[in-house]
């Protein structure tokens, strides 16, 4: 039974399938017959806010031949406190595979565990593998083979998209740089136990030097909210904008995850002159996430 809950979980050549295999996926987005979900049914349980990941989903399982039923978990019983582990027994018995957006990422892993069905993280605190395997395919497909490339994360360094950067970083062989305040950098533990090459660092300029790739996320990840006017304060200057291109290679990508915050974590100007590569991006959730889905169920 295979399961995506991490980009740590994963070894380099199941994430490098996933990546071939969006290439061919996307090559042949609206003729493929291939239907490897006929006749299942997906369940989706999202505790956190979602429209690129929760469409992408839900398009993607259709394309593929299933069904798939979009479960917002406060109105389940999970949100009056039934155990996820028991949650996952009933499950696990009536639909063929899970997606799962919430906080803790043992929450996943128990779903995965008890259920015995195909379990996706689509977002937690610790993680947002399929965001990073999509950021990865994107990058190869405008620029190339990421491995030997330098990649910077400016922003938020300790939430979950710059940890899932961190760990593929190890596996792909790529160098990253993490500008960060020194209350939101990334935990030393985990860097260590990540290996690869990995630079933390507070100053921005620094850290964009000739890169390949400059990267953000927001300031305020789902669940923050209450820090927010702190936030503002830790994370002003922590912004993509042409100074800081400026630095970069020539041909560097800027890339965000979305939603964006125009005058946060990127400005305006710098988010409409690489339009095309973000939505790219968004857009590239869908052939991933079907790279995925098809990865788990062969
Ligand atoms: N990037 C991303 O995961 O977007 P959503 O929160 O809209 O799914
Ligand atoms: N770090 C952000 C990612 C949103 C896609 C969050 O967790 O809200």
């Amino acid at each position: 039974m295979k399961h995506l809950l991490s980009i740590e979980a994963m070894d380099t050549a199941s994430i490098e399938t996933i990546l071939e295999n969006a290439t061919v996926i996307k090559a042949q987005h609206g003729d493929s017959q291939h239907q490897p979900l006929a006749g299942q049914t997906w369940a989706m349980i999202f505790t956190k806010s979602s429209t690129r990941t929760r469409v992408s989903f839900e398009v993607g399982i259709r394309e593929l031949g299933g069904s798939v039923m979009f479960l917002n978990a406060n109105d389940m019983q999970l949100g009056r406190g039934e155990p996820i582990a028991d949650t996952a027994r009933v499950l696990g018995r009536m639909v063929h595979g899970a997606v799962i957006r919430t906080y803790t990422q043992s929450d996943v892993e128990d779903f995965a565990e008890h259920s015995a069905i195909p379990t996706i993280n689509a977002l937690t605190d610790a993680e947002h593998p399929c965001q990073i395997l999509t950021d990865i395919f994107t990058y190869q497909e405008l620029r190339g083979p990421i491995a030997g490339k330098v990649v910077t994360y400016i922003g938020d360094g300790a939430c979950n998209v710059p940890i899932s950067w961190i760990w593929a970083a190890g596996k792909l062989g790529f160098e990253l740089r993490i500008a960060a305040p020194k209350a939101h950098q990334p935990c030393p533990d985990l860097i260590a136990k990540a290996g690869g090459n990995i630079v933390v660092t507070e100053d921005c300029h620094a850290a964009a030097e000739g890169a390949d790739l400059l990267y953000t996320d927001v300031w305020v990840s789902m669940g923050k909210e209450s820090e927010t006017a702190q936030r503002e304060q830790d994370f002003d200057g922590y912004q993509i904008n042409q100074p800081l291109i400026d630095r970069a290679n020539a041909d560097a990508l800027v890339m965000h995850c979305l939603p964006a915050y125009r005058g946060k974590e990127i400005d305006e100007p710098t988010l409409e002159t690489h339009a095309n590569t973000i939505f790219t991006q968004a857009e590239n959730r869908l052939h991933t996430q079907k790279a995925i889905l098809n990865w788990l169920v062969n």
